[in-house]
C-alpha cells in the first residue's frame, strides 16, 4: 500500500498481472468455505425509532418495496443463449482490432467463429455466477452489519437487506441453473476481497467495502447488463435488483457520512487506504480466470494478451463508468478530500475523478424503486 506522500500506485504491473491471472479457485470443489469475522454483536438499549431520520425513511420504503423472487418475475421466458453469445463474440471481435491485439504466435492464432462464440458463451456463465457470489458476499454482510452497527434504525435497515440479498442469491442462482448452462465457482480475487471485507473488525469497514465499494460498483455492472441483455427476464430481474441495490448503496452513504464526521484524519487515511485497494482490486483483478481454464488456456497467457493497459482502461467509458456511482459516494463520505485530498489524486491515477459531481446515491434509490412504479402501474389499468 502507499504512503501519504507516496506516488506509486498499486496497479498490477506487467510481471505481476500474470501472476496474479495465472491464480484460480483451487478448491472448486469444496462446499464450505469459512471466514473468521472478528467482530462484537453491539445491542443498544436505546430504541428510540426515527432518531436517524433518513436510515428510518430508508427503512419504511425497503419495508414497501419487497418483491418476490418466485412470483414478481417471467420465469416463462424462453432464453437463446447462444444468439447472444453470437453478439457479444462480435462486439469483442471489434473491440479486439480497436486495440490492434496480436494473436500471432498464440493459441489464439488458430481460433474461428466457433472458439470465440463458445468463449462468449462460458463468459457469460462465468460473469453470471460472479454475480451470484457477490450477492451471497452482501448477504453476510448485511447480516453482520445488523450484529455490530450500534444505532437501531440502522439494524432495522440492515435487516431488511439480509432479506432483499437473500432474494438476489435465489434469482440469480435460478438463472443460472434454468436459463444458463453452467456454475462456476467464486472467482479466487472476488473472495479474497470479500473475505477482507468481512475479516475486518472495524464496523463501519464492512460498510464501507460492500455498501460503498463493491456494491456501488455492482450498480454500475448491473446497469450496463442491463443495457446490453436482450433477455426480457434478466432485465426485469435486473431492474428489480437494481432498484434493492440503489437503497443498500444509500444505506451506506447515510450511515458512514455521520460516522466518518467524527474521525481523525489519521482514522480517515485508514478509509481512503482501504478503499483505493479495493478500487484497484476491483478493476484489475476480475478477468474470468476460471473461465480461461475450463476452456484449456492458461489464464496468466490470456491475460497478458487481453488484458488492458492502465492507459487504455483509463480511456474506456465502460471501465471509468464502473466508478460513476463509486466516485461521489467516496466525494459524500469527505473521503476524497481529507488527508489533502490523497484519494482524489489516487483516483486521478485511475482516470475516474471526473465523476466526483455526478449524483450520489444517498437520494436516487426513490428514483430508481422500479418496483413501486410497477405496482403504480399496474394498479392504474
Ligand atoms: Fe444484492
Ligand atoms: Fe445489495
Amino acid at each position: 500500500m502507499t504512503d501519504v506522500a507516496g506516488t506509486d500506485v498499486p496497479t498490477a504491473g506487467a510481471d505481476s498481472l500474470e501472476a496474479l491471472m495465472g491464480r484460480t479457485n483451487s478448491d472448486a470443489d469444496a462446499v464450505i468455505h469459512t471466514v473468521r469475522d472478528n467482530a462484537d454483536v453491539i445491542f443498544t438499549w436505546s430504541y428510540d425509532k426515527g432518531e436517524r431520520a433518513s436510515l428510518s425513511k430508508l427503512y419504511e420504503k425497503a419495508k414497501g418495496s419487497q418483491w418476490n423472487g418466485t412470483t414478481d418475475l417471467p420465469w416463462e421466458t424462453e432464453v437463446d443463449q447462444e444468439s447472444f453469445a453470437r453478439s457479444l463474440a462480435q462486439m469483442d471481435a471489434q473491440t479486439r482490432e480497436a486495440r490492434g491485439t496480436d494473436l500471432s504466435g498464440t493459441v489464439f492464432a488458430k481460433w474461428g467463429t466457433r472458439e470465440w462464440e463458445a468463449q462468449a458463451f462460458e463468459l457469460q456463465n462465468w460473469t453470471l455466477s460472479q454475480f451470484l457470489h457477490g450477492e451471497q458476499g452482501a448477504l453476510a454482510c448485511s447480516a453482520k452489519i445488523v450484529e455490530t452497527v450500534p444505532w437501531i434504525d440502522a439494524k432495522y435497515y440492515a435487516s431488511t437487506q439480509v432479506m432483499d440479498e437473500a432474494r438476489h442469491v435465489e434469482v440469480f442462482a435460478r438463472y443460472l441453473d434454468e436459463k444458463m448452462s453452467g456454475h462456476y465457482p467464486v472467482n479466487v480475487h472476488l473472495r479474497e476481497l470479500l473475505d477482507d471485507i468481512l475479516s475486518d473488525s472495524r464496523w463501519d469497514m464492512t460498510y464501507l467495502g460492500m455498501q460503498i465499494m463493491v456494491e456501488g460498483l455492482a450498480l454500475a455492472s448491473f446497469g450496463m447488463a442491463h443495457a446490453v441483455t436482450p433477455c426480457p427476464l434478466l432485465r426485469q430481474l435486473l431492474r428489480y435488483v437494481m432498484s434493492d441495490e440503489a437503497r443498500h448503496v444509500a444505506f451506506g452513504v447515510l450511515s458512514l457520512a455521520e460516522y466518518y464526521q467524527q474521525l481523525t484524519e489519521a482514522e480517515l487515511l485508514e478509509r481512503q487506504e482501504f478503499a483505493f485497494e479495493a478500487a484497484v482490486r476491483m478493476r484489475d483483478r476480475f478477468m474470468a480466470q476460471e473461465m480461461w481454464e475450463r476452456l484449456g488456456v492458461p489464464p496468466g497467457d490470456a491475460a497478458r494478451i487481453f488484458a488492458a493497459t492502465p492507459e487504455q482502461k483509463n480511456k474506456d467509458p465502460f471501465q471509468q463508468l464502473l466508478f460513476s456511482k463509486i466516485v461521489p459516494n467516496c466525494k459524500k463520505l469527505g473521503l476524497l478530500d481529507a488527508n489533502d485530498g490523497w484519494l482524489r489524486k489516487r483516483f486521478d491515477t485511475l482516470g475516474v475523478s471526473q465523476f466526483e459531481d455526478w449524483a450520489d446515491t444517498s437520494t436516487d434509490y426513490e428514483v430508481l424503486d422500479e418496483v413501486s412504479k410497477d405496482r403504480s402501474a399496474a394498479s392504474a389499468d
